[in-house]
């Protein structure tokens, strides 16, 4: 009889044939725009309306109506509606936040715009959202908020979170960014912290051509982001004391293009649908890549995820190899994998080397980053993995991911350890 170990082809980095032989660029394109989104724009376009069109207060509607939120604001990008959320919420000169390090840079740059000072905590290795044990160690009196990332799109531990945010009278801030759809113990994500944050950038799950959402129920948080970066709306607050800024607003100007806008509402027509897709597919491969001993990041008990990006674990112990090591012999199988795109903000020169505080108009800044700070985070990082999130695919191209997978860790102990 012959085994399974013998009738294992060889690794394609070993000289076997490749894995992967399914087509790739139809199953893993992104964003998907149909005619639907080009009729959209072309209504908008012809109105000749460019700058301030009703489409912009449509798609808040339609946030407003989809997670039941009393105050949705448009903005020309998740960053502008972070700072906006940021300036909103008080932080101000020397005020610490508490956020990660793993996530890109717009989770926490606005802060330093504000004069705030970042507080990074460690990621979980479960999760991939900040630690609520490492948030406690790191309150001080002078801190102000939170700013929690559903990384990836897998729910943060918002109980605890809030929880700890509460008893100590904090602010928390979600960038949801990367998970238009999740949820979490029936709650929606965006609907949990003081007030949160979809970017609509165009790889999102609910893409446009630029874009953010601010979500809020307090009126407080609403009006001083309307203030912060809306000065057009200004005028019509007629009964509020703000109205007499209109002239100014506070300098920024952060609306959204109703062309971006035409866009995000057919995507957002669609979410539920392409979620689900992806969902399906990404939680296939999951499964099998659970049984060979890896760890796909499930949702846990309570969470639903969305996959913004498919992240696996793979640590040395169990492949054997490197990650590096074992990138490189799935990408000969065919594969699209590689190291995650965010670098840990924690090591970054904009924090080692204090330009930070530059920014933030601390002329002696008594906070010093140390790029060793963080080990928890630091190792998770160095075992992850990124996989397509598969917005179209098909099972064939998944069981032949899935088989690359089986291949490459059974040859693990052949596989050349040269990964330049
Ligand atoms: C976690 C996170 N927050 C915020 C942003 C900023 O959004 P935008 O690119 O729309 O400014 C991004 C964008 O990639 C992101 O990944």
């Amino acid at each position: 009889m012959t085994s399974i170990a013998s009738a294992m082809p060889r690794a394609a980095i070993l000289g076997g044939p490749a894995a992967i032989s399914a087509p790739q660029g139809e199953a893993n394109r992104w964003p998907l725009i149909t005619e639907e989104d080009e009729a959209a724009v072309l209504d908008v376009l012809r109105s000749g309306e460019l700058s301030i069109h009703p489409v912009v207060n449509e798609l808040e509607a339609d946030y407003r109506a989809w997670l039941g939120s009393k105050h949705a604001i448009a903005h020309n990008n998740g960053t502008s509606a972070l700072h906006g959320a940021m300036h909103a919420v008080g932080i101000g000169p020397g005020d610490e936040v508490i956020v990660p390090s793993a996530t890109w840079w717009a989770s926490v740059m606005p802060i330093v715009h504000c004069g705030g000072v970042p507080v990074f905590a460690e990621s979980e290795r479960d999760s991939l959202g900040l630690d609520p044990a490492s948030i406690e160690e790191r309150i001080t009196d002078r801190t102000k908020a939170i700013v929690v990332v559903h990384l990836f799109g897998m729910p943060s531990k918002m109980n605890e979170i809030m929880a700890i945010a509460r008893r100590h009278d904090l602010k928390v801030i979600e960038d949801a960014s990367h998970a238009h759809g999740a949820n979490y113990h029936g709650s929606p994500i965006g609907t949990i912290g003081d007030v949160a944050v979809f970017s609509m950038q165009a790889n999102k799950l609910c893409p446009s051509a630029e874009g953010g959402m601010l979500l809020t129920d307090d009126d407080g948080i609403a009006e001083r982001v309307i203030r912060y970066g809306h000065y057009e709306r200004l005028l019509g607050m007629t009964t509020s004391p703000n109205r007499r800024f209109a002239a100014t607003g506070y300098g920024l100007k952060s609306r959204m293009s109703p062309l971006s806008a035409a866009v995000a509402r057919v995507q957002l027509r669609h979410l539920k649908a392409r979620n689900a897709v992806r969902n399906r597919n990404c939680i296939r491969v999951s499964r099998e890549l659970l049984t060979l001993g890896l760890q796909p990041f499930l949702a846990p008990a309570g969470s639903e995820r969305v996959y913004f990006e498919f992240l696996i674990s793979c640590p040395e112990g169990t492949t054997g190899v490197p990650v590096e090591v074992f990138a490189k012999a799935l990408q000969a199988e065919g594969a699209l994998v590689g190291a995650p795109r965010y670098p840990l903000l924690h090591q970054q020169p904009m924090f080692t080397e204090g330009t930070w505080a530059e920014i933030a108009r601390i002329p002696s800044p008594t906070k010093v980053y140390d790029p060793m700070d963080l080990p928890a985070t630091i190792a998770g990082n160095a075992t992850l993995l990124k996989l397509p999130t598969f917005p179209q695919a098909g099972d064939d191209l998944l069981d032949q991911y899935v088989q690359a997978f089986r291949k490459v860790l059974h040859h693990s102990a052949e596989l050349p350890r040269d990964t330049a």
